[in-house]
């Protein structure tokens, strides 16, 4: 409880009319240009595993050696052993070009977003979890809370919650430089100029394969993001997200799926 109501002082906006947005202009444009290109990377990235479903580990790996694993579905190119007597449909060409736009999408998208965040003092006011969230048991309360599928408390209409910030500090810090680099570690041009992130994730079949599970780790987050946002009040949230502004009332019980 403690915890809590520090939650509720540290709040970053009230819900009074005039009153600063709970999300900032630039967090909901960045959020959701992030979201766009996300979900385009995540279909595009499906086609293009679809193409080669194999994964190897070390610099080289191709049709002819062994893979590390294999996704078990049938390829769109017959060349590649699949287990399988048939093709799929090849969508490698548009997949490809789109993949690598919303991939420079989301790397301008997080910069823009990353720095404004370090120099407007978002990081370490909203995000980093207050200091009396920063021990167990305020974690371990959360976390109940929403095993037992409870109602947010009152504090965190404005505030993230000390799962929030940390899960969202992993992503921002963690998953999302490492998707990022694994990614451009493909690129040839990138290992031209700095082969020392290549060697770093043991090669290039390496980085497709390490690329390949972060983006999992990514999926699953954003699984649990929304089932979170689901609890707490979805349309209320949302609403938060897109308008900035979140009703004074969010947590009737109505709005909780
Ligand atoms: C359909 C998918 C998504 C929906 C509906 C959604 C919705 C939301 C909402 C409502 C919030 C505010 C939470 C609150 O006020 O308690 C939020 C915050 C956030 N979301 Fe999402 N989200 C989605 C996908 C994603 C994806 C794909 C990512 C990144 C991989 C992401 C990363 C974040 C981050 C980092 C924050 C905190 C932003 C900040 O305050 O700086 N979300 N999201």
């Amino acid at each position: 409880m403690a915890a809590s109501s520090t939650v509720s002082q540290i709040s970053v906006a009230r819900t009074e009319a005039g009153a600063p947005p709970r999300h900032t202009l630039l967090v909901r444009i960045t959020h959701w240009v992030t979201v766009l290109s996300f979900f385009a990377l995540l279909v595009t990235g499906a086609e293009l595993i679809v193409s080669h479903p194999r994964f190897y580990w070390g610099e080289a790996g191709n049709s002819g050696t062994e893979p590390l694993f294999r996704i078990p579905i049938p390829a769109s190119r017959g060349t590649v052993p699949s287990g399988y007597s048939y093709t799929m449909p090849d969508q490698n060409g548009w997949s490809r070009y789109l993949h690598f736009e919303a991939a420079w999408v989301l790397v301008i998208t997080a910069l823009i977003y990353g720095l404004a965040s370090l120099l407007n003092g978002h990081f370490r006011r909203n995000l980093l979890p207050a200091p009396a969230q920063r021990n167990w048991p305020a974690f371990r309360a959360v976390f109940a809370r929403y095993f037992r599928r409870g109602p947010p408390d009152a504090g965190e209409a404005n505030s993230y919650n000390v799962v929030q910030r940390l899960s969202y500090l992993i992503v921002i810090f963690v998953l999302f430089p490492l998707v990022i680099l694994t990614g451009l570690a493909l690129s040839p041009g990138f290992n031209a100029a700095f082969p020392i992130v290549v060697t770093a994730f043991g090669g290039r079949q390496s980085s497709r394969t390490l690329h390949f599970f972060v983006t999992d780790l990514l999926v699953i987050f954003l699984i649990v993001h929304v089932a979170m946002i689901a609890l707490a009040g979805f349309w209320s949230r949302n609403r938060a997200m897109i308008t900035g502004h979140i009703k004074s009332q969010p947590y009737q019980t109505k709005e909780r799926v």
